[in-house]
């Protein structure tokens, strides 16, 4: 299997990304930070690939993954994991906010798999999208709502591209909270630049008064399985969503 991870520098998708390559699939890890990548590139196996990308720009995007596909000779599955979450209540949110949520988490993702498709329709291969459960599926904490948009588009974008790409699988891949792995493959988000520790203090009382902060997670091991388990089993044209949520601890 030759595999494209996005946002593989850090966290989930760095997760992702070494894991497959130690499972045995050849690897092509992209985000902007050449030393991580490089890191990662080395963890994942021999032949892992580690390629500059930033998901903002649509050259360097073009150049990122026409490389991967000439280095791997196609592509047969892309997992794509950028996403950045300010804080700031949606009355503070101003326009240059909403771009910035939406290219890294919405448009990044469009544009990165307007470039995969034609390697992807190829192989009859798969794309695997990381959404949230705490943006998709519960309602929105206050404070996060730009996020929580941004997490509603990309569903429906991996559905729009299911409509047009028959042949090709699309899978949304909800995550509950995760810490990630150790050392760069811990979850950096959220990413201290991206949020006001004061508002973060004044919402936490609410985020606990609603139940948000069960401090329940999720293996990161678990989420490796399931992606890895998706992209072999043939299954995904069947497959529009796969959920991975923490069971509820205590009695
Ligand atoms: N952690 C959780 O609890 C959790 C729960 C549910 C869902 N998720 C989802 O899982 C995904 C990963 O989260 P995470 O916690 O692992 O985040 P993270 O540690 O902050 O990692 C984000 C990754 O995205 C890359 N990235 C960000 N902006 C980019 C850009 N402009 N171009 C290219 N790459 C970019 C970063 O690399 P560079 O900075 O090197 O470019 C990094 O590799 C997100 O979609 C998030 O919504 C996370």
């Amino acid at each position: 299997m030759r595999a494209v991870v996005v946002g593989a520098s850090s966290g989930l998708g760095r997760c992702i990304g070494v894991g497959l390559g130690q499972r045995g699939a050849q690897v092509a890890l992209l985000a902007r930070r050449r030393e991580r990548l490089a890191a990662a590139a080395a963890e994942a196996g021999a032949g892992a690939l580690a390629i500059e990308c930033d998901v903002t720009g649509t050259a360097s995007i073009t150049s990122a993954i026409a490389k991967a596909a000439a280095d791997l000779g196609g592509i047969d599955a892309l997992v794509y994991t950028p996403a950045i979450g300010p804080l700031a209540r949606l009355a503070d949110t101003d326009a240059d906010t909403w771009r910035r949520v939406f290219d890294t988490n919405v448009t990044g993702a469009a544009v990165v798999t307007a470039a995969a498709i034609p390697h992807l329709t190829r192989s009859g291969g798969t794309a695997v999208y990381l959404s949230s459960v705490s943006a998709s599926l519960t309602p929105p904490w206050p404070g996060l709502g730009a996020y929580a948009v941004s997490k509603a588009a990309l569903d429906k974008m991996v559905e729009a591209w299911r409509v047009e790409h028959p042949t090709v699988g699309f899978t949304r891949c909800t995550v509950g909270d995760c810490m990630g792995g150790e050392g760069d493959s811990m979850s950096a988000f959220p990413s201290a630049s991206e949020w006001d520790w004061d508002l973060a203090g004044e919402l936490h009382p609410v985020w606990q008064a609603r139940g948000l902060l069960a401090g329940c997670f999720i293996d990161v091991e678990d989420l490796v399985n399931a992606v890895d388990g998706l992209l072999r089993s043939g299954q995904s044209l069947a497959t529009p969503s796969i959920t991975l949520a923490p069971r509820p601890q205590g009695p």
